[in-house]
């Protein structure tokens, strides 16, 4: 039987929750008991999470973790990281404790620049177009004012308008592509209230334009948005030492480590099948943080992998040189972000994140978001090379294992202790459990009875 229903977001969300136990679930009591169970307390708090999205029923928890210890460009900062995956935080404090006792890291904005683009088809002759555009150029910029005023007062704004030939492409294409400067703000709803007001324009003024004479020279615009591809939006960061002091291990030479380093981020360079892992681990650091400061990730992963294949094939964000006995090792990362307006002000996380960082200006928060995926980078390339990620991840993965097991907390420390010895598997810790709970039944029941 369909499970199509009319009106559901006129519904109350209890009145939501109750169709989708009745219809979903095979204890509808407990379904929707779960849910609820996740609501917060504080009734003010949890409506403002509701009013985040539509058809809200509860809140999906991800933990915010911090890493301590991050150095750059000279200063302090502990990074908030929010994220499932275990080893994440803690290999970022890693790297950030290494790289502090050698210099910290160093992060430098090659860009700021935003994209947006006014598609259009047009069929008429193309130097016709051009004489319109040009007539029009100062139009589209004086009818957006209202627009850009605020924009403007705080250093940003429109930066040029192009109008592009895209017919090699495809027939009859054509683009208004669009710059902008958007300070601190991400800039999505300006970038496209912006475009809708040139689609408006162009269209009014070519209707009205004496030089367009047939049918042909009709303009239709198919649609108006930013682009989430902003290789003119970058930040660079980087660490350097001597390669002497890269003692990552006490039985590793340093030397050998730095050219098995540079040589897997070369096999990264060159090889997508690896890349991709590669960069997914830059994208471990990445996400978190910009997640944690209530950025948009999915416009930030799309940008970064875009931008990872902008040679024709997909290879490393990151790169690594040994060069007079120095090892250098940076990323360049596109990121569009902003430190103000969307969620950053609302989600009272994000603003705790951002008050902990400094209240970063945009340009900061890039240096910080891509100093945390070259860090992330550092700690996975490190562990890859040398001791292999098995060991530290399963270390991390143990009390996801142990809480899979319903281990007690007594269990839990009897584990770690057991477990810094030997390694971790499934099967290895349940186990462990197993044998624990056999020898000392207690331990189980202490826990219980707490
Ligand atoms: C796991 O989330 C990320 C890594 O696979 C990244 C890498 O391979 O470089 C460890």
């Amino acid at each position: 039987m369909s499970k199509a229903i009319a009106g559901f977001s006129k519904l109350a969300k209890d009145e939501k929750i109750e169709w989708i136990a009745k219809e979903y679930f095979a204890n509808p009591e407990e379904a929707a008991a779960l849910v609820r169970k996740y609501w917060n307390n504080d009734a003010e708090l949890q409506k403002l999470h509701d009013e985040f999205i539509e058809n809200t029923i509860t809140n999906f928890y991800l933990p915010l973790g911090v890493a301590p210890n991050f150095v750059i460009n000279g200063k302090e900062y502990i990074l908030p990281m929010a994220v499932e995956e275990s080893s994440v935080v803690a290999a970022a404090a890693k790297a950030a404790k290494f790289w502090a006792a050698r210099g910290g890291f160093k992060a430098t904005i090659l860009g700021t620049e935003k994209i947006g683009q006014v598609h259009f088809m047009y069929t008429g002759d193309t130097t016709k177009l051009q004489a319109f555009f040009e007539a029009i150029k100062p139009k589209l910029i004086s009818g957006t004012h209202e627009l850009t005023r605020n924009m403007e007062k705080r250093g940003g704004g429109i930066t040029d308008i192009e109008l592009r030939d895209k017919t090699n492409i495809l027939e009859n294409y054509y683009q208004l592509h669009a710059t902008f400067e958007t300070v601190d703000s991400m800039g999505a709803n300006f970038i496209n209230s912006c475009l809708e007001r040139f689609a408006k324009i162009l269209k009014e003024e070519a209707a009205a334009y004496s030089g367009f004479t047939s049918d042909e020279e009709d303009i239709e615009v198919i649609m108006s948005i930013l682009s989430n591809y902003v290789p003119g939006c970058v930040v660079r960061a980087e660490v350097n030492c001597p390669v002497e002091e890269l003692t990552v291990e006490k039985d590793i030479d340093p030397e050998v480590f730095a050219k098995k380093f540079v040589t897997a981020i070369k096999i990264a360079e060159a090889e997508p099948f690896r890349a991709v892992t590669h960069n997914k681990g830059i994208m471990n650091g990445i996400d978190a943080v910009v997640v944690a400061t209530g950025n948009d990730f999915r416009a930030v992963e799309a940008g970064v992998h875009a931008y990872a294949s902008k040679s024709g094939s997909y290879s490393s964000l990151s790169h690594a040189t040994i060069e007079n006995g120095i090892f250098r090792f940076w990323i360049d990362v596109p990121l569009a972000l902003g430190t103000v307006g969307g969620l950053t002000s609302l989600h009272p996380l994000v603003k705790f994140s951002l008050e902990m960082l400094g209240k970063p200006s945009a340009k900061e928060l890039m240096q910080i978001v891509g100093v945390a995926g070259l860090a992330q980078n550092f700690a996975a390339v490190r562990s890859l090379t040398t001791t292999g990620i098995q060991q530290g991840h399963m270390k991390m993965h143990l009390m996801n294992i142990l809480n899979q097991l319903k281990a007690t907390d007594d269990e839990k420390l009897e584990a770690a202790k057991h477990f810094e010895t030997n390694t971790v598997t499934h099967a290895a810790v349940a186990d462990y459990i197993e044998t624990l709970r056999k020898v000392n039944p207690t331990l189980i029941e202490k826990d219980f009875l707490q």
